[in-house]
């Protein structure tokens, strides 16, 4: 039996099941949640991939009619069937606090269920340490196996972005460690069906821990810092995103780009995961911590230089009306997961402006999503465009007639011709 298990089938879990499916692999997916579960039966996941010209949805239904890929909500079943178990199940995060009996929970039921030889391979993002210090023992506990010599455990982190999941399990480079040499050896292996040649083996567990979180947290500060820089560009009135391009043409630059802030679980949650261990240890990590308060205030400051337009026009925040378009946490994203452009509307209706959102990319129902542009713009005072999502029509002249006369576009991705905006009659903002 050299079945695959993987635990957890959301953004990182099901296509990374579905990848070694498509390598020949048998792959029992395994989500503590049964609709969903249901759901995949059926072919259908919220989850939005492509793959050579095929949707996530045709290589579910292609991988699970040649009987590669087993959907389950059975950790028993899915565990009695595999002898290599990857786990994707994240720690989420609800106001600042770490939810880390999800992640326990689900190493639980790996434990109980654990057999002789069974390699675990942790890919969740998870705080210094808590390979050695958290799964090891709940797995040691539940299952009364030793590890390294009954089972073996490893740690390698998880890289893709979501939109490239296919192509990057295989093509991204990536950093495995054991608790022991047989525990390495074994979760190459594992890495080498899917990824060929990028494979990085460090000394142990805990460096490929913090590489992963300082890697996000690096991107956080550097964020952070285009972000400041703009604060200063913007109040002189200097082309933000041309500075950055003229500093990077030094060698060893490489400024990321401003904008209204960091979303997603990725880059936020990493600092946090680095606080869980270094509050600990009484750690001040300064950086990291100003970093976050910078991206966070972002919306905020966004907010601020509309406040300060509308006002030169004689309006305010309150009675104005403003379109968002593109609402997800990044650009081409379904996800709102800490979304800026939420935070930003959240304060807009905080300080009594009226709003109305569009993205097609986001599905569910909202109370101000409309289902248009049209509806969107219509009456606005203010339109912004704070992500880039490709399947929105950016078409100022188109919107004209349909907003307030006078009205600002506030370009925070430069999707609009500065000029053709100003023809159409709008008063053009960009970051
Ligand atoms: N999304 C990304 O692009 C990305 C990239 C790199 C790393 N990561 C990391 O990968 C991990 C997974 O992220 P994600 O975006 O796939 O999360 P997700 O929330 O989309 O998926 C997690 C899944 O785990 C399931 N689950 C929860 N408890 C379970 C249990 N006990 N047993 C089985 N299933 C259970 C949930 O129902 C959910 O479907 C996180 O640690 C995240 O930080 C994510």
């Amino acid at each position: 039996m050299k079945n695959i298990a993987v635990l957890g089938l959301g953004f990182v879990g099901l296509p990374l099941s579905l990848t070694y499916a498509m390598h020949g692999e048998k792959v029992y997916g395994i989500d503590i949640n049964s609709k969903y579960v249901e759901n995949l039966k059926k072919y259908k996941t919220h989850i939005i991939e492509k793959y050579k010209g095929e949707t996530i949805e045709e290589i579910l239904e292609d991988t699970i009619k040649k009987g590669l890929f087993v959907p389950t909500n059975s950790v028993k079943e899915g565990l009695k069937n595999a002898d290599k178990i990857i786990v994707t199940v994240g720690i989420p995060i609800t106001n600042g606090t770490l939810q880390k009996e999800i992640f326990n929970a689900a190493i639980k039921s790996v434990g109980k269920n654990l057999k002789k030889g069974d390699l675990v391979l942790i890919r969740s993002t998870v705080p210094p340490g808590t390979t050695r210090e958290v799964v090891l023992p709940i797995l040691e506990k539940e299952s009364k196996l030793k590890c390294s010599k009954d089972f073996y455990l490893a740690y390698s982190s998880e890289r893709i972005a979501e939109g490239k999941a296919f192509e990057e399990f295989q093509t991204m480079p990536v950093a495995v460690a054991g608790i022991d040499k047989k525990s390495t050896n074994k979760a190459y292996k594992l890495l080498k069906i899917i990824n060929k040649e990028n494979i990085i083996v460090a000394t142990e567990p805990e460096v490929v821990e913090i590489a992963k979180l300082i890697e996000n947290s690096s991107r956080d500060v550097n964020i952070a810092l285009s972000n400041e820089l703009a604060s200063l560009t913007e109040k002189m009135d200097i082309d933000t995103v041309e500075v950055i391009n003229v500093a990077n043409t030094h060698k060893r630059v490489h400024l990321l780009k401003p904008g209204i802030g960091v979303g997603g679980h990725c880059i936020p949650y990493s600092s946090l995961y680095i606080f869980d261990k270094t509050d600990k240890m009484k750690l001040p990590m300064e950086i990291l911590h100003t970093a976050r308060e910078v991206n966070q205030q972002r919306p905020r400051n966004i907010l601020n230089c509309l406040e300060s337009a509308l006002k030169k026009i004689g309006k305010e925040v309150e009675h104005s009306k403003f379109a968002i378009l593109g609402m997800a946490m990044k650009d081409n994203s379904p996800d709102i997961s800490e979304s800026p452009a939420m935070r930003l509307k959240e304060l807009i209706l905080q300080s009594g402006g009226e709003v109305n959102w569009f993205d097609p990319n986001v599905t569910g129902n909202f109370p101000l999503k409309r289902n248009s542009i049209q509806e969107t713009v219509k009456d606005a005072d203010v339109i912004i465009l704070g992500i880039k999502q490709d399947n929105i029509e950016i078409e100022p002249n188109k919107w004209k007639n349909l907003t307030k006369k006078n009205a600002i576009i506030f370009d925070a991705r430069r999707l609009v011709d500065k000029e053709k905006a100003k023809k159409s009659g709008f008063i053009y903002m960009r970051i």
